[in-house]
């Protein structure tokens, strides 16, 4: 490669601060970075990113639950340069290799018969399309979401989502009500499982019968929650809930932007390991393993229902988006990474068992595959979230290479949700790296 091509500042060796000191003056401040002193990253192999500096880091968070096939996946380049010197974009106005060979390939992985897709930018136009499908195939306004959910930062999709992502008054679109979800640790209900014969699934009867007029376009989940904390409900909470809603003439919608694409191991789908078919699951983040798309899956009789003029958008489908998602697949497939993601999810939660054993600021490990977490908690009896400490734990892993994400409602859960590339010495790395971080942050407490 000719690399005058490429413009100087992009060629140019910049500093954090330099880089920090120009977001300050030309970026919104609304746009804030991890760590007091945030990294300024520029290069990654593996699951392994790298500084300005050159500090390597094990990376346990894929920027947010996103590059799946890990960084610079020599078949994931390939792809991208071989279509970037063909056609990088037309609309869908026009056909295209990509779009209709991506289609054809989701199909193959999709649970059965949810053979249609569409593709669009991301994660909130996802499931955004999903619920216009739903709402116009039943002719009903009411959606059901979960609490502690997240769902997006489209109008909807923010409504949809827990009250603690929202930041100012804003008008609510109408419609939308909510279910409990399955939040065992801290269950909302006061029981305790099995005991409690899944009682938050079992009263979305009731918030159907109260607050609708008994009967509702969809339902939306998460078969476990990222941004809430990845809290993972027992299988009947999907069973259940996904009875109820056919009782009530609803979809069904699996978002699996953060669950999909292998995560949660042996599977494609998170929903898969519950029993549960879903009429719809929304994709994104993983699909396209960090260049931007997102989509939804669903069976012919509700695609039926979607028009031209609903399906219009300007990138959605374009090439290169669509050959990147193509190349996650055949990565995936061809790298057994379903399996692995729960090889390697099994290794990775014994060790954090481990950690639970040793230290009182772990309140709970829950998850599966590459998508776990540890709830963080003051004190074991209160559970009083450890928010502070959190972001301790957080700057202290960074000292010593490894990059790990947060989530919940209090900021106290460690997000781990790696590229599926990570190894098993990075594991065991990362395990050494959370037993000294928590030994030193229990000091305090
Ligand atoms: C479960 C879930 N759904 C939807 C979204 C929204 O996706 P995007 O940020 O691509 O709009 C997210 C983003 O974090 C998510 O975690």
């Amino acid at each position: 490669m000719d690399e005058k091509l490429v413009p100087e500042d992009l060629r140019k060796a910049y500093s954090a601060k330099a880089i920090l000191d120009l977001e300050k003056e030309f970026v919104i401040p609304g746009v804030t970075h991890y760590y007091e002193n945030p990294l300024l990253l520029v290069h990654g192999e593996g699951a392994t990113l790298e500084d300005s500096t050159g500090r390597k880091f094990i990376d346990l968070f894929a920027g947010i639950c996103t590059t799946i096939t890990g960084y610079t996946h020599p078949k994931f380049v390939a792809t991208l340069q071989w279509q970037i010197e063909r056609l990088v974009y037309t609309s869908s106005l026009y056909a295209t290799v990509p779009y209709a060979v991506l289609s054809k390939r989701l199909a193959e992985v999709a649970p059965p018969d949810l053979t249609q897709s569409f593709i669009v930018n991301s994660g909130s136009e996802a499931n955004e399309s999903a619920l216009f499908m739903a709402r116009k195939f039943t002719n009903n306004p009411y959606i059901i979401a979960c609490t502690h959910a997240y769902h997006g930062r489209t109008a909807l999709a923010r409504e949809l989502s827990s009250a603690g992502w929202r930041t100012v008054p804003e008008a609510h679109p109408p419609g939308v009500r909510f279910q409990p979800y399955g939040y065992c640790y801290r269950c909302p209900f006061g029981k305790e499982y099995p005991e409690c014969d899944v009682q938050c699934a079992r009263y979305l009867r009731e918030i159907i019968r109260t607050q609708t007029n008994k009967a509702i376009a969809a339902f939306i989940v998460e078969p476990i929650q990222g941004v809430g904390g990845i809290i993972q409900p027992p299988p009947e909470f999907f069973q259940i809930t996904h009875e109820i809603v056919k009782e009530f003439g609803g979809l069904y919608i699996s978002d699996e932007v953060q669950t999909g694409f292998g995560r949660t191991g042996d599977k494609w789908w998170g929903i898969q390991h519950t029993g549960v078919i879903p009429d719809i699951i929304t994709m994104a983040k993983g699909f396209g393993s960090g260049v931007p798309i997102g989509g939804f899956l669903t069976h012919p009789k509700y695609a039926e229902k979607y028009t031209t003029t609903d399906s219009f958008a300007t990138f959605g489908g374009n090439p290169l988006s669509c050959a990147a998602a193509i190349a996650v697949l055949d990565i995936i497939q061809e790298g057994n990474y379903l399996q692995r993601a729960m090889e390697h999810g099994t290794y990775l939660k014994k060790l954090l068992k481990a950690l639970k054993e040793e230290h009182k600021i772990v309140g709970e490990v829950r998850g599966q595959g590459m998508m776990l977490g540890i709830e963080l908690v003051r004190n074991q009896t209160t559970k009083e979230p450890a928010t502070q400490e959190m972001l301790q734990v957080m700057e202290l892993c960074k000292n010593e290479g490894l990059l790990i994400g947060k989530g919940g409602i209090d900021g106290n859960a460690i997000r781990i949700q790696p590229p599926l590339e990570l190894t098993k010495e990075q594991m065991d790395q990362a395990y050494q790296i959370l037993d000294k971080a928590f030994t030193i942050v229990e000091k305090n407490l």
